[in-house]
């Protein structure tokens, strides 16, 4: 698969199949991920790898479609605005990153921010200051969401003198 193809044909997967996804395969897919721009270096972003237990402290009405793997994916505390806006940038970023490889080798994944946030932190157990920036259940794809077309790019085009 191109990179074209890949961005074009990526879709926010809501159920999995129970096929294992090996931790190498996901940790290589991580090391992908950390190729994502950030700022001064500063690589911001910091991975847990959530088990059942975990899994169920976390979702409200969801069993995260059944992915074999769930991460949380969290941005390190940061002293100003703006470097916490920087941070969740990057991690931003890195997720996107992660989201494209992985569906490159056929791995769908998901973003949730709702299973996110201040509880999540609580829940996963990770130091106060970080933020989860987004819950990822990733596995393969049990079906594939239609495309949500978007609007012309043409909209969102401004000239400027
Ligand atoms: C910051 C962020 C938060 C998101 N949170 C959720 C979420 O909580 N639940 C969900 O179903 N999808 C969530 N999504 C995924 C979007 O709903 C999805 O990307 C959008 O509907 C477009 O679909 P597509 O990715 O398949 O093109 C989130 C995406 C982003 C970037």
């Amino acid at each position: 698969m191109n990179m074209m193809e890949c961005i074009s044909t990526r879709r926010n997967i809501k159920s999995f199949k129970s096929d294992p996804i090996a931790r190498e395969t996901v940790v290589e897919l991580l090391r992908l991920a950390s190729f994502a721009p950030n700022h001064r270096m500063t690589e911001p972003w910091e991975i847990y790898f959530l088990g059942p237990e975990t899994r169920e402290k976390l979702a409200h009405k969801t069993n995260f479609g059944g992915a074999p793997i769930v991460l949380a994916i969290a941005c390190t505390p940061a002293k100003t605005q703006i470097d916490r806006d920087e941070h969740y940038a990057a991690v931003a970023c890195f997720i996107q990153n992660l989201m494209l490889a992985a569906w490159e080798k056929g791995i769908g994944t998901g973003w949730s921010s709702i299973a996110a946030g201040e509880r999540a932190r609580q829940i996963i157990g990770i130091p106060e200051g970080y933020e989860v920036v987004g819950v990822i259940p990733m596995g393969i794809p049990a079906e594939l969401p239609q495309v949500k077309e978007r609007q012309p790019i043409e909209n969102k085009l401004h000239d400027r003198p």
